[in-house]
């Protein structure tokens, strides 16, 4: 397979796919619909150099990085197509149409959506059997893991294809093999989310206590345990029987607002921007996004083998 890649919508998601494939040999065909996208590409690759500079003690042989003002220019070739556009059904849908008539049957069409099914994302598709969902996490030239939800038409062939492609960029791809909205990885984020809300709404903690509370605690601990680990070994030498027996009545207890989902509203969003200004202070976001790559790449070392 030739190693190049097209990357449709270069924002947050999709300079990250651009800086991890440039980084691992890829040449990357990258287009967005505003011009300003070229100045963000730049921007993360040298991020993204900064960091594999102090992740590897090789440098990478890199690939190549070339901006297209035309969506049918940065397909020409392409082995892959990885779409970042917004999270929004009918947009993505739309340039599907149009990515379907500038690419071969047989090329790769990669879905970086949070939370959509790869059956209703390609409901329109005319070659279904080459579209999966591949979700991954942002800083994406940093984390590993990405989640890949197939088609419910796509082939073994295909799907086998698309693991290796990602898993040859040094990612850990993470099979799903149900489709469900969200995934995962966001089901399991949006009820840490659904209660940190509650909880700013309700005025028991801050943003900034919030987010130390997983910072200082359980957070160090999932970098390296996960879920299910970590309880394992809260349940001492009897392990999880004596975790489920000890703390599986809780969940019994009024602790949570558990399913309840508290109203977004404007009173809610002003009080958390409020906190999470205070809460970040001068730290322009430039400084915290070094900052967070610093960390993460000290966290991947930590926990590397
Ligand atoms: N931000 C995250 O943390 C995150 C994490 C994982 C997955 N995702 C998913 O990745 C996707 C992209 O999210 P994002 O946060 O990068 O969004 P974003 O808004 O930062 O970037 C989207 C980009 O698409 C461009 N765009 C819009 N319409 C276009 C069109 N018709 N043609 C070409 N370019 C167009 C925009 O100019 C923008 O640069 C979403 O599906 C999202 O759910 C986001």
């Amino acid at each position: 397979m030739d190693r190049v890649a097209s990357i449709i919508g270069c924002g947050t998601i999709g300079a990250g796919w651009a800086a991890r494939l440039v980084l691992h040999g890829w040449r990357v065909q990258a287009h967005d619909a505003s011009a300003a996208a070229e100045q963000v590409l730049q921007l993360t690759l040298a991020q993204a150099r900064k960091a594999y500079g102090e992740l590897h003690t090789v440098a990478p042989v890199e690939g190549e990085l070339v901006f297209c003002t035309r969506a049918e220019d940065s397909l020409a070739n392409a082995a892959v197509v990885i779409e970042s556009l917004p999270e929004n059904l009918a947009l993505k849908q739309r340039v599907y149409q149009s990515i379907e008539l500038g690419v071969s049957a047989e090329t790769l069409l990669l879905s970086s959506t949070s939370g959509f099914k790869p059956s209703d994302l390609g409901a329109e598709l005319a070659h279904p059997e080459r579209f999966l969902v591949s979700h991954p996490f942002n800083p994406v030239y940093l984390l590993p893991l990405v989640e890949v939800v197939p088609h419910p038409r796509c082939s073994e062939a295909t799907r086998a294809l698309a693991l290796s492609v990602l898993a040859s960029a040094d990612m850990r791809p993470l099979l799903v093999r149900t489709e469900i909205d969200g995934h995962i990885a966001d089901r399991l984020l949006e009820a840490m989310w659904r209660e940190a809300l509650w909880l700013v709404h309700d005025n028991v903690a801050t943003t900034g206590e919030i987010d130390d509370a997983i910072k200082y605690g359980f957070g160090l601990r999932m970098a390296h345990m996960g879920l299910f680990e970590t309880y394992r070994l809260g349940g001492g030498a009897g392990g999880f029987e004596a975790f489920l027996a000890q703390f599986g009545p809780a969940l019994q207890w009024p602790w949570s607002h558990l399913t309840d989902v508290p109203d977004l509203d404007e009173a809610l969003v002003k009080k958390i921007v409020a906190q999470s200004d205070e809460q970040t202070g001068d730290v322009t976001h430039e400084q915290r996004m070094q900052d967070r790559d610093t960390k993460l790449v000290a966290i991947l070392k930590a926990v590397a083998g």
